[in-house]
């Protein structure tokens, strides 16, 4: 990982995102104790600033930040000189003038994260940038599938739903592929656009849910953003369920002890049934509980002295 931050998957070495999850794995036991507070970023001040709407990984990176004894400030656009018509950069050489040791974002727009980090002195952190990258969510998803299995590679993963517009999707995808497992993406044909294919030989691309779910380890569920849509992509959202919502009699054709999983926030009805998303392999609660390992080791890992 760079001293400069964490910008994307795509961008690291597996050794890299093998020593994350070491990490994380490390914080895991954490959740279970009663003094949960340590003092490894004592000193230290993290700004989260959050320009699109967020419940869990806002939360959890403040509470991962907090728990590791840091001091955290948290922004959102709105209330923000955003407001006021300051530009992007200005607001961050603003608030990089205050001498945070952090500054993790999220932000609608693809590749803002990258733009400021070379900008700037102070770390990034990318918490969501647009359609392009949401790397603590893939190092969480990996973190919560090795849970399940003892390792990525050779596993069968579906990823499910308006791939186009997924951040989390292409993050999985880079990380998933670094580590030899199989990825299938499957959505309605304007969600999923055929340069998929070129990520790798080992994704395949289908438009058939059961197709996607034949023999899958893990069905990885994703919302549909109409936030970045600018013409509906579908013609309603009944439609869409009745294709592509996961429902209990799909799970048959996957692996019997496969997990389900989708990285929040989840409507039911839509892209999962309620009978999928409360079944008791789905680990979308598992999930959310793993971000605060992961973000409590990137943190670390980031930010820490260096220790003997
Ligand atoms: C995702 C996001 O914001 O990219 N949520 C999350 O961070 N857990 C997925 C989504 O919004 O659908």
């Amino acid at each position: 990982m760079q001293r400069r931050g964490l910008l994307g998957i795509e961008s690291l070495s597996r050794e890299q995102i093998q020593q994350i999850l070491d990490r994380a794995k490390f914080y895991q036991p954490l959740q279970a104790r009663t003094g949960k507070k340590l003092d490894t970023l004592r000193g230290k001040t993290i700004i989260h600033l959050f320009y699109e709407s967020s419940t869990r990984t806002r939360t959890s990176f403040e509470i991962a930040a907090k728990r590791l004894g840091a001091d955290t400030i948290s922004i959102s656009a709105k209330g923000s000189s955003a407001d006021k018509g300051e530009s992007l950069l200005d607001t961050l050489n603003t608030l990089a003038a205050m001498r945070p040791d952090a500054i993790v974002m999220r932000h609608s727009a693809s590749g803002a994260p990258n733009f400021l980090a070379r900008m700037l002195e102070t770390p990034i952190i990318n918490a969501g940038d647009g359609s392009h990258e949401h790397p603590t969510q893939a190092l969480l998803d990996a973190l919560t599938i090795l849970d399940h299995r003892p390792s990525l590679a050779g596993l069968r993963v579906a990823i499910i739903g308006d791939i186009v517009h997924s951040r989390v999707a292409r993050s999985n995808l880079h990380l998933l592929i670094k580590f030899g497992a199989e990825v299938v993406l499957c959505g309605p044909p304007p969600m999923l656009p055929r340069e998929f294919e070129c990520f790798s030989p080992s994704v395949k691309l289908t438009f058939n849910i059961e197709e996607a779910i034949a023999d899958a380890d893990v069905i990885m569920m994703l919302r549909v953003q109409f936030e970045r849509q600018n013409a509906p992509l579908i013609p309603s959202e009944n439609e869409y369920f009745r294709f592509y919502g996961l429902r209990l009699e799909h799970l048959q054709a996957a692996r019997p002890d496969a997990i389900v999983m989708h990285p929040g926030p989840i409507n039911r009805g839509r892209e999962i049934s309620s009978e999928v998303a409360d079944f008791p392999r789905s680990v979308i609660l598992t999930q959310v509980e793993n971000g605060i390992a992961v973000r409590m080791a990137v943190l670390d890992l980031l930010l820490a002295e260096p220790r003997l």
